[in-house]
């Protein structure tokens, strides 16, 4: 069996362990003082439990899995990258600049996953709350290796109780993630409301200027969007009606929030392209005030 060191071992971390640990050996990198792992998934009334260990040896691994928050990749792999440049990565989590990031560091090397799961922590439990789907894929602007992509076509066949598919287009299926999150997480952290409250009529014209401006980036940056964006993200507010988004959850935790990797993106894009993003802004610097150091 094979040995994947996992870096983030949080609910989306647990879900894809409990997911690959009838495949793999799961080790997880103790990439922080004080980190403990999560003895069980919960899923649809089942408890199941998770068959991995911490280790801060790198002996005997045969490829890298990250699912920590996107504000920690760079210092939770920087250590990593020099001693295992020669196998497969595997990144999964917000944003985007993350992963652009990795694939710089090791060429050739990193493929990229998103999820549409739904999952949250509860002390030493983890829950599946949503039921979704993870697609992996190798980004075109960072080409890989043929080993690296055999390696992610295999991992993406595996049977296991979450749904894994190998994607063609996986820069288009993080755009798409990357829109909805950039809409629906900074007004629910600002507002300090449930994912439903999106849905509800005195939201639309928001969400449809922010989708305008989202989708003349993503445009100017050769990426297409949905035309109905703003349908789309008021249908998943809908969907996740009562759920806190994993911003509010930060911003009520007195952590960082992932905002730097969700809207700076864009407004890095919007910048190059010589494009005005303005409500994209005011949603940024909003969630910037609420960071612990600024309040
Ligand atoms: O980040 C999140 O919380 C989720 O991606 C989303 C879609 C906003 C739902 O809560």
């Amino acid at each position: 069996m094979a040995t994947i060191l996992l870096i983030g071992p949080g609910a989306i971390g647990s879900l894809m362990a409990w997911s690959l640990q009838n495949h793999a050996n799961i080790k997880v990198y103790a990439h922080r003082a004080g980190l403990s792992l999560p003895g069980h998934v919960e899923s649809d009334g089942e408890t199941h439990r998770l068959r991995w260990s911490l280790t801060d040896s790198l002996v005997g691994i045969d490829a890298v899995l990250v699912c920590c928050k996107a504000t920690q990749v760079e210092r939770a792999t920087s250590p990593l990258i020099p001693k295992l440049s020669g196998i497969p990565w595997l990144i999964l989590c917000n944003g985007l600049g993350p992963q652009a990031w990795l694939s710089q560091q090791l060429p050739g090397r990193v493929l990229w996953a998103s999820t549409t799961e739904g999952a949250g922590r509860f002390g030493q439990q983890v829950r599946h709350t949503g039921v979704g789907e993870t697609r992996i894929g190798s980004p075109e602007q960072y080409i890989v290796t043929d080993e690296t992509e055999q390696w992610g076509r295999k991992l993406a066949s595996q049977p296991g109780p979450l749904e894994l598919h190998w994607e063609p287009d996986i820069t288009a299926v993080l755009w798409r993630k990357l829109a909805i999150n950039a809409v629906i997480n900074p007004i629910t952290a600002v507002q300090q409301c449930l994912n439903g409250a999106l849905a509800k009529r005195e939201w639309i014209g928001e969400i449809e200027v922010l989708c305008a401006e989202i989708q003349q980036i993503a445009r100017a940056s050769d990426i297409q969007l949905p035309s109905d964006l703003a349908e789309r993200v008021v249908m998943v507010a809908r969907a996740t009606g009562r759920n806190r988004s994993s911003m509010l959850t930060d911003i009520e935790a007195g952590r960082e929030t992932e905002v730097d990797p969700i809207l700076g993106p864009l407004l890095c894009a919007a910048d190059r392209h010589g494009l005005a993003a303005p409500r994209l802004q005011y949603w940024y610097q909003a969630v910037i005030r609420l960071h612990p150091l600024n309040r």
